[in-house]
């Protein structure tokens, strides 16, 4: 593949392909070893129309661990503020010699767009409720790690679907790996399509719990959120929130991830957040770790 545009574009044997080559990767860095020449002389572009700060720090980390050059590029303080488009902003990059352009925006099928304008690689850092396509290949490298294989393993994601490209992406690659998805949310925060999703729903996180290997809490999306579909955060975490007594239902060797950022006290409690069962923070490092593994692929090789 020339672009990583959705998760559903993987194959079983891209995905392990994208997870073996970041393990191997992870070994190198445990051996100190910091930076790789493999992509000396490359060009990354990063062009984030929304905020961020694990993808795209991490993305930037990524590429400089391979010894590529990096551009960063924000909407807010560019020429996007005087109206140019996607495409002329593309064009202007690619001018400057990108050779990949990760690419975050709210609009979903913005990267898609953007492969029929540039020659090089296009890699989805996030569009609009769409697809996030490396938080999936991380969040799946992170409970690998933790756990082994992913046949048959069961993982609950929680919370705020409706506005979720993280949870998207996951059941499509968590599917292909073999994995077994539940999704609870409340029925207003659920997409219409859900019932053609690779995955089973559930309104009643309770039940749900004893049985999860790994339980993923999704960030409340206010920013996104329609008035009506959400009540009362006091309701919603009530219900929804993953605190110290649901924790305490989980199987003992279970793990719980959350994307971040993270509403503390609202979709998850502090302690539960914070826990030696939370893998947030070994997410946060895995990112780096699999993001180079993208770029080194799509740019760099076959293996390492
Ligand atoms: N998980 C995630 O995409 O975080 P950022 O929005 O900070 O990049």
């Amino acid at each position: 593949n020339r672009h990583l545009i959705s998760a559903g574009d993987l194959s079983k044997d891209d995905a392990l392909l994208i997870l073996d080559t970041a393990e191997e990767l992870a070994r190198v860095s445990e051996r100190s070893i910091k930076k790789l020449p493999t992509l000396r002389g490359r060009t990354v572009v990063n062009l984030f129309f929304e905020d961020s700060t694990r993808t795209r720090i991490s993305f930037e980390a990524a590429a400089k661990r391979l010894s590529a050059d990096v551009i960063n590029f924000s909407a807010k303080g560019s020429s996007v503020s005087k109206g140019e488009s996607l495409k002329d902003t593309a064009l202007t990059l690619e001018a400057m010699g990108a050779d990949a352009v990760v690419i975050r925006h709210s609009a979903s099928g913005a990267p898609h767009r953007l492969a029929n304008w540039v020659h090089g690689s296009v890699v989805n850092a996030g569009d609009g409720t769409h697809e996030h396509p490396t938080q999936a290949l991380l969040d799946a490298f992170s409970m690998r790690r933790r756990l082994g294989s992913l046949d048959g393993r069961k993982v609950t994601i929680v919370g705020d679907v409706l506005h979720s490209r993280v949870a998207r992406s996951n059941v499509l690659l968590l599917h292909t790996l073999g994995a077994d998805v539940t999704l609870v949310a409340p029925p207003t925060l659920l997409p219409v399509a859900v019932g053609s999703w690779p995955c089973e729903v559930s309104y009643d996180l309770d039940t749900v719990l004893p049985k999860s290997d790994v339980v993923m809490m999704l960030r409340v999306q206010k920013e996104r959120m329609n008035a009506a579909y959400f009540p009362s955060e006091r309701e919603y975490s009530r219900r929804y929130g993953l605190d110290r007594d649901r924790f305490a239902k989980m199987p003992d060797d279970a793990i719980v991830m959350h994307p971040g950022p993270m509403n503390r006290g609202m979709e998850i409690a502090a302690e539960v957040a914070d826990s030696a069962r939370s893998t947030i923070v070994e997410q946060v490092a895995n990112g780096v770790t699999i993001r180079m593994a993208v770029l080194y692929l799509l740019l760099g090789g076959e293996s390492t």
